[in-house]
């Protein structure tokens, strides 16, 4: 028999009484990736434990997540549109929530307390760490959203200076008030001063299937030949903008790493083991994009 490319490495554990329990809350949730990855590592653990989608209207979201206190769960993960919810709810914001103004992991504390966390930016620079990339020199960012604060403020705190642009400059200068230190270059020039960066990162939804512009393939005439581009686009694999950066020999690096390493802070807290992200789990949830 052959297996089914979307099988579990090693045959998913039954559950006992004494499970640890964990989840994605979003409206609409069906989309997440995140049960997959998860119960993928749980599987590949052997640990005793699930991770379940949490599909939760704006309107119900405290009263789910106080719901999945009372019934023992370790805490969850927090998609659209709740992470601003999620912000509000926990009683102690980590560094990074603070910063990226945002939470999309939740951990519920043994004595009733929450502690949110953002791991999207951190996930990111840890995706481009586990490709030998190093977070360092001039990053410019296209895009002013919460992807885009998050990634910028990772960005700036491992000592990059940082820029961000975007087709609505009033957004992009909200941003810079939230972020001391953040250049703001206009929509409009942002390809032809290209040559000053040694990172660009679309935080954007521009490239991706389905998207505003599935065909978005910006002019990379200007870039120094060190520039590393990057997409928090994973589908496809190969957007058009990592495609034109490949066909000017420049370093390129897919958003699907981000989505994996933000995924495993969350697994440490509620499981209690360290994940390993690697080829296989790559092709494993690319699978079951
Ligand atoms: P997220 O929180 O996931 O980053 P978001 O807040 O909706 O999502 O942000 C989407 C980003 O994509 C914004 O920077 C948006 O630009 P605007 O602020 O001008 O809307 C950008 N974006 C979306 N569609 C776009 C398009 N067709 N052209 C240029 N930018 C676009």
């Amino acid at each position: 028999m052959t297996a089914h490319p979307k099988m579990p490495p090693v045959p998913r554990q039954i559950l006992t009484g004494k499970a640890r329990l964990a989840g994605v809350l979003g409206w609409p949730v069906s989309h997440s990736r995140s049960p997959a990855l998860h119960n993928y590592w749980l599987s590949r653990y052997q640990i005793d434990g699930a991770y379940v989608p949490l599909p939760v209207e704006p309107a119900h979201f405290v009263q789910a997540v106080r719901g999945l206190q009372a019934v023992g769960f370790r805490g969850a993960n927090v998609t659209l549109p709740h992470k601003e919810a999620a912000y509000a709810i926990a009683d102690d914001l980590d560094h990074s929530a603070l910063r990226a103004g945002a939470v999309n992991t939740l951990v519920f504390q043994p004595d009733g307390r929450i502690r949110g966390v953002s791991t999207d930016g951190d996930g990111f620079v840890a995706s481009m760490e586990a490709e030998g990339l190093a977070p360092k020199g001039r990053a410019l960012l296209l895009g002013a959203g919460g992807a885009a604060r998050s990634v910028a403020a990772a960005l700036q705190d491992y000592g990059m200076e940082v820029a961000v642009t975007n087709r609505t400059a009033e957004r992009a200068e909200k941003l810079a008030e939230a972020l001391p230190g953040l250049g703001v270059v206009p929509w409009s020039v942002w390809e032809e001063q290209l040559g000053a960066y040694t990172l660009l990162v679309n935080t954007t939804s521009l490239g991706m299937e389905g998207g505003p512009d599935p065909m978005f393939r910006p002019s990379l005439r200007h870039a120094a030949r060190h520039l590393v581009v990057a997409d928090i686009v994973y589908v496809p694999r190969l957007t058009p903008l990592l495609a034109e950066a490949e066909q000017h020999r420049l370093k390129t690096l897919g958003g699907l790493g981000m989505l994996l390493h933000q995924a495993r802070l969350g697994f440490r807290e509620w499981f209690g083991h360290d994940p390993e992200v690697d080829a296989d789990l790559e092709a494993y949830v690319r699978a079951s994009v």
